[in-house]
């Protein structure tokens, strides 16, 4: 299955990814175990503690429900990390060229994170047609997705950074978005305190209001990698 396929078969489990930071161990398990029991099943795990992968690894046997994706990842080396422990998917902030090289050659859908039309070019040439927009609400908001839009009709975005309980369905309403993400649906004082009942209602209200699906995710027909766009005015 092409990636792009991959991708979109993983949406269908859900439109919204929290991101999350495990900053003690023994909190991801039933952290995952709270959000999937209120329907909310795509994960991002992120590498910004020495827990994320130990965390992702533990969810992964506890949780089978968990679809479980690798984030904040940053080098080819956390990419092959996150491949070797059975991550699922894997998002960037960022999109290095190191890192999309790396990516373009894994097994697993990439989200290279972009926020300006060059950084989603080097993305698209590589074959990535669906990136993280981050972060999302400082690189121009609303307007700045549209704004892409334009000269990218092919590409798709799953914006975080600033995402909320109160602006997620209106991201989502737009028509190149494909999901949204965000450490929201996680309070860190909620995870730190156990309150695991809080972050399940959460996710069950957020699942329950957002789509399941974001209707017509990928183009017809996406340009091989590197295939050259074809110029346009302005
Ligand atoms: C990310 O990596 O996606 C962001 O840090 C999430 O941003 P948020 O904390 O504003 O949701």
């Amino acid at each position: 299955m092409h990636r792009d396929e991959q991708l979109t078969a993983l949406l269908a489990h859900g439109t919204v990814i929290p991101v999350i930071t495990i900053n003690r161990l023994e909190d991801a398990v039933p952290l995952a175990r709270a959000l999937v029991a209120g329907g909310v099943r795509l994960l991002e795990i992120t590498l910004r503690t020495a827990h994320g992968l130990a965390g992702a690894e533990a969810i992964m046997r506890a949780v089978p429900e968990a679809i479980v994706g690798i984030g904040t990842v940053l080098t080819p080396e956390d990419l092959a990390r996150a491949v070797a422990m059975g991550a699922r998917f894997a998002l960037s902030p960022g999109a290095t060229p190191a890192l999309l090289d790396a990516a373009a050659a894994a097994p697993i859908p990439f989200l290279p994170g972009i926020a300006t039309a060059s950084e989603l070019m080097a993305a698209m040439q590589r074959g990535f047609h669906t990136a993280k927009f981050f972060p999302a609400s400082t690189a121009g908001g609303i307007p700045g997705l549209r704004a892409l839009a334009g000269p990218f009709p092919a590409a798709r975005f799953c914006p975080t950074g600033g995402i909320s309980a109160a602006n997620a369905a209106e991201w989502l309403a737009e028509p190149n978005v494909i999901a949204v993400g965000g450490s929201w649906l996680t309070p860190a004082a909620e995870v730190a305190a156990g309150q695991w009942e809080a972050i399940r209602a959460r996710a069950s209200q957020v699942s329950a209001q957002m789509p399941t699906q974001v209707p017509a995710q990928m183009p017809a027909q996406v340009p091989a990698p590197g295939a050259a766009q074809v110029p346009r005015p302005g």
